[in-house]
């Protein structure tokens, strides 16, 4: 206030002077925004007029037709603020700022002229337009580089004006003011020290405004700078060298490991791209262009490559670069089986191979390493064969005998494992054949053979099969059977049997009679077809079998038709008295020479009973006078054959004391004398026809015996009787009638050998019974017998034949 009242004092006086070309001006000089109903000053003093006069004059103030900022008070004579006063408003930047009005009176007019100057006070602080400016500016700006900045704005005037910036913090950027031809200042900011946006990225900067006022006043501008990137830095590999190991069967597409690179640019210029250099490991490995893993695209084998060496080239967008080295160290896998090759293989050996014959060579690999390619081979067991290993090859060797009848082939499957974990293995499997060798002579299937065949058979038939078996091949086990040279009786055995060489089937070659031959035996050899061929033989027996061809022979009581022979019992004889027996043989055997004896037909049939076995005759009662001289008896002899053949006999008793009373008895029996007559004529005929026809059999038998002889020797050494037979006299030496055994008799022969009759007894004729009443002499026993009755013991066997 006091500033302002000296500036009134000084318009006032400058007012004065001016009142003589007008009627009186008076100026005033105040500051702006002085309050409603300030003083601004006495008009009525200064313009020397009086209270009244004005009061009377009704002075009032005349502004035309701008607004009215001041006021009269005519009653005091002061003019006063009316309105609030803004010089910038009012004036803007001109200076100086001033109102001008007229104050006019009446009674008389009068007209005075008032200025109000308006002075400034720094009322208005510098101002920005905008709260705040942002820049972008690249960090490889140079130094020296100037940014305009928006100027700030003071509506004050003079010294309340702008007046200066200031810019904070100052590291990088000095403030720069021009002042331009039209007096304005611009304001700049220029680039000291470089920007380093890795460093520091975003800046803040409070741009200050000052104005010169007192107090002074100030308006704040941010400055917000974003450094951008340049290209100011290569990408750097975060290791020079990489070492990583990976095993030979990772999978296609396994991470092997990831470089890293860091670029501390922004942007494409901080973004890194990964490469491998073309080479033949590009194949096998990929890395991701923006991570830089690797990865496997390939198989890796340790058994070709064990290291790879990749270069990886690391750039950013800019075009810098860095290079790393991956070093891949391939580890072994157990990833290969041994791989077995045959180099030599026989496919056939022989069976009498030596032991310790090589028959296969094996070359076994694995490419692995170490223990997983270390292999040991093993083969098929229990066979007779081993696998060494004296060199780098394995051989399979022969470790005991071949036998190709055990096994004419084996399979012999040779394993390969390596040490690793897990083992590893092939196999291979090899075929030998074992070839035959002769080693083994046909076998006959049984030790002996035995065999049936009944008499009578037909020539050629065949009687059995022997069978040899030969355990070889082929054919060294093609047999043949062959007759073995031999004789029976003295004949060649081929003359009975002969032997088919192929199929061993046996033939009769003749008809066989038990009669004369029972048994033989022979060996048959059995000879396979290798060279040199083996053999063997077996024994064969032939057992001929009987039939009942020969019916019973009644050797006593010997008979003919014209004969008489006659037993005597004499009347005393008691019940049982043996009066004789009936003796049969039968030259077959078994049951066809079991004989039977039957009563067939008798005088009286109450007296006398036949011994069913033993063909004893005997009376069954007492013999009484009543009982006629001459009984005659008929007897049958049956063998028990199928069918049975038999032998009648006719025995004649006479029951009587004396042997007179037998002849007048008997003499019915020899009928009348002329009949006797004619009988001892026919007799001595018969005699003399039956010794001719025995002469000449005798020469005709004997010529055809040496004849047989000569031929066969033995073939008929029969065992068929020669029965000779003689004229019916006999005398029971030992006078009980009673034969003292069942096989022994007595058989009578006369010294008179003109009237003996011989007969040669063959199958079939033996029923030629001759009788000689006439005869009579010593009797000598003879034992023959033996030869006859022997017979029945050995065929009693047959019946169990199994042919
Ligand atoms: C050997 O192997 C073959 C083929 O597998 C087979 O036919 C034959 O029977 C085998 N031999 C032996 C003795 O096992
Ligand atoms: C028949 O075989 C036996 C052994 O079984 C032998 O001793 C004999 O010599 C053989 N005979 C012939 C003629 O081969």
């Amino acid at each position: 206030m006091s500033t302002s009242t000296v500036g009134w004092q000084v318009l006032l006086f400058f007012s004065l002077l001016s009142l003589g070309s007008v009627l009186g001006q008076v100026s005033y000089s105040i500051p702006e925004e002085m309050k409603k109903g300030s003083l601004i000053g006495n008009i009525a003093q200064d313009l020397g007029l009086s209270v009244e006069r004005l009061k009377s004059g009704k002075a009032r103030i005349y502004t035309g037709n701008t607004e009215e900022y001041i006021e009269l008070k005519r009653d005091r004579g002061v003019l006063l603020i009316k309105d609030r006063i803004d010089r910038e408003a009012l004036c803007g930047q001109t200076m100086p700022c001033a109102l001008h009005f007229q104050m006019i009176l009446e009674n008389p007019i009068e007209i005075y002229t008032v200025t109000v100057e308006i002075t400034d006070i720094n009322d208005n602080p510098p101002t920005f337009e905008r709260g705040e400016m942002k820049f972008e500016i690249s960090e490889s700006a140079l130094t020296g580089a100037r940014f305009v900045l928006e100027k700030a704005i003071d509506n004050d005037v003079g010294i309340n004006g702008l007046s200066s910036y200031a810019l904070k913090p100052s590291d990088n950027f000095a403030l720069k003011t021009i002042s331009r031809g039209d007096g304005t200042k611009h304001v700049e900011m220029v680039l000291q020290e470089p920007l380093d946006r890795e460093n520091l990225e975003h800046l803040s900067l409070i741009l200050t405004a000052l104005d010169g006022g007192e107090p002074q006043l100030s308006g704040t501008m941010q400055i917000l700078i974003t450094v951008l990137d340049a290209n100011d830095n290569p990408p750097v590999c975060s290791k020079p060298e990489y070492k990583v190991s990976v095993t030979e069967n990772a999978a296609v597409g396994a991470v092997i490991t990831t470089v890293r690179a860091t670029d501390k640019d922004k942007g494409n210029n901080g973004k890194v791209t990964y490469t491998i250099s073309k080479s033949g490991a590009a194949a096998i490995f990929t890395i991701d262009p923006n991570s830089g893993q690797l990865t496997l695209s390939g198989n890796l084998d340790y058994e070709k490559r064990r290291l790879y060496e990749l270069d990886v080239q690391v750039s950013d967008q800019g075009g810098l670069s860095d290079g790393c080295k991956v070093i891949v160290d391939v580890t072994d896998e157990n990833d290969n089986p041994p791989s077995i090759n045959v180099m030599t293989n026989s496919n056939t050996v022989s069976e009498n191979i030596k032991l310790g014959t090589v028959v296969s060579m094996l070359n076994v690999q694995d490419p692995d390493l170490n223990e997983n390619g270390r292999v040991n081979c093993l083969m098929t067991e229990n066979i007779p064969f081993a696998i060494k290993k004296p060199t780098n090859f394995f051989s399979i060797v022969t470790d005991s005998d071949l036998d190709r009848e055990r096994a004419s082939e084996y399979n012999i499957t040779v394993t390969c494992s390596d040490e690793g974990v897990p083992s590893l293995s092939s196999s291979v499997t090899l075929t030998l054949q074992i070839s035959d060798v002769n080693d083994n002579a046909p076998v006959f299937e049984r030790s002996s053979y035995e065999a049936y065949i009944v008499e009578n058979n037909t020539p050629g038939l065949s009687i059995f099969t022997v069978k040899a078996r030969d355990a070889d091949w082929n054919q060294n086990a093609r047999v043949s059977y062959i007759l073995e040279d031999s004789s029976v009786n003295g004949v060649p055995v081929s003359s009975y049997v002969s032997v088919s060489a192929d199929s061993g089937v046996i033939h009769a070659v003749r008809s066989f009679d038990y009669e004369q031959i029972k048994d033989f035996h022979f060996r048959v050899k059995a000879q396979d077809g290798g060279s040199p061929p083996l053999s063997s033989n077996v024994t064969v027996k032939i057992v001929i079998q009987d039939q009942n061809d020969n019916p019973p022979q009644v050797l006593y009581p010997v008979q003919t038709g014209g004969s008489l022979v006659a037993e005597m019992v004499p009347r005393a004889a008691d019940v049982g008295y043996l009066v004789t027996k009936v003796v049969a043989v039968d030259v077959d055997s078994g049951q066809n020479a079991w004989l039977s004896y039957k009563l067939q037909k008798a005088t009286d049939r109450a007296l006398f009973e036949v011994g069913l076995q033993n063909g004893e005759i005997r009376t069954i009662r007492q013999v009484s006078d009543k009982d006629a001289v001459k009984q005659r008896l008929t007897v049958i002899v049956e063998d028990n054959g199928q069918p049975s053949r038999s032998a009648t006999v006719i025995v004649n008793v006479a029951v009587a004391d004396s042997f007179p009373e037998v002849l007048s008895e008997f003499t019915d029996f020899t009928h009348d004398k002329e009949y006797n007559d004619n009988l001892t004529f026919y007799l001595v005929l018969a005699l003399a026809v039956v010794s001719f026809l025995f002469i000449t059999c005798l020469v005709v038998i004997i010529s055809v015996k040496i004849y047989r002889w000569r031929q066969s020797r033995i073939l008929y050494h029969s065992s068929l009787p020669v029965i000779p037979y003689y004229p019916p006299r006999y005398s029971d030496t030992l006078g009980t009638g009673t034969l003292p055994h069942v096989y022994n008799y007595e058989v009578c022969r006369t010294t008179d050998s003109r009237k003996s009759d011989y007969k040669f007894g063959r199958a079939g004729s033996q029923n030629v019974l001759i009788m000689d009443p006439s005869s009579t002499g010593t009797m000598q026993r003879i034992q023959s017998e033996k030869s006859i009755l022997d017979e029945p013991d050995s065929p009693l066997e047959v019946s169990s034949t199994e042919i």
